[in-house]
């Protein structure tokens, strides 16, 4: 039996944070599925197969990440699939209290375990509302996010507001 773990988020959009740890569970497990959860309340900037475009071309380079998305709890998605492992980054301590809770509901809900990994400091200021804040500003982001999203903000950005400021 593969040893699968997920990483599951909005990724609206995704960011070199992610990414990193998307790579660092590529090489513990022998299958990571990323996961785009659906949220049909909430409107993010990206469609849903944005997201997963986005995504897809970013860890292309991985032979062992899949894209897939989710709606419903994380835990019925993981126990369809085979998955026992969530992987999460955490930034800052600030993160911590809602992933514990979380990860204990997952675990007393279906066994489904929790690995913490520390967001590698390089992006420890990193997320995805900053990036699209300041991408929508014209602010520089091309260190934050991998290409594919660069090309999807630049889509998004008023003309003449790209490099202001
Ligand atoms: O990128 P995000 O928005 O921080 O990701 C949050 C996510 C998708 C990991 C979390 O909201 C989640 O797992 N949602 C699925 C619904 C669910 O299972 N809720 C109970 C978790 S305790």
């Amino acid at each position: 039996m593969p040893r699968r773990a997920i990483c599951p988020g909005s990724f609206d959009p995704v960011t070199c944070g992610h990414l990193d740890i998307v790579e660092r569970a590529s090489r513990i497990y022998d299958e990571v599925v990323v996961a785009v959860m659906i949220n049909p309340a909430k409107q993010g900037l990206f469609a849903l197969h944005e997201r997963i475009d986005m995504l897809t071309e970013a860890t292309a380079r991985y032979g062992n990440v899949s894209i897939d998305s989710f709606t419903g709890l994380l835990v019925d998605f993981c126990q369809q699939r085979g998955i026992g492992v969530v992987v999460k980054g955490l930034r800052a301590v600030s993160d911590f209290d809602y992933e514990l809770q979380m990860a204990q509901m997952n675990q007393s809900l279906a066994g489904v375990e929790t690995l913490f990994m520390p967001t590698n400091p390089l992006y420890s200021f990193l997320s995805s509302s900053l990036v699209k804040q300041v991408a929508l500003y014209g602010g520089d982001v091309s260190a934050l996010v991998p290409e594919s999203v660069q090309r999807h903000l630049a889509g998004r950005v008023p003309t003449g507001t790209a490099g202001a400021g």
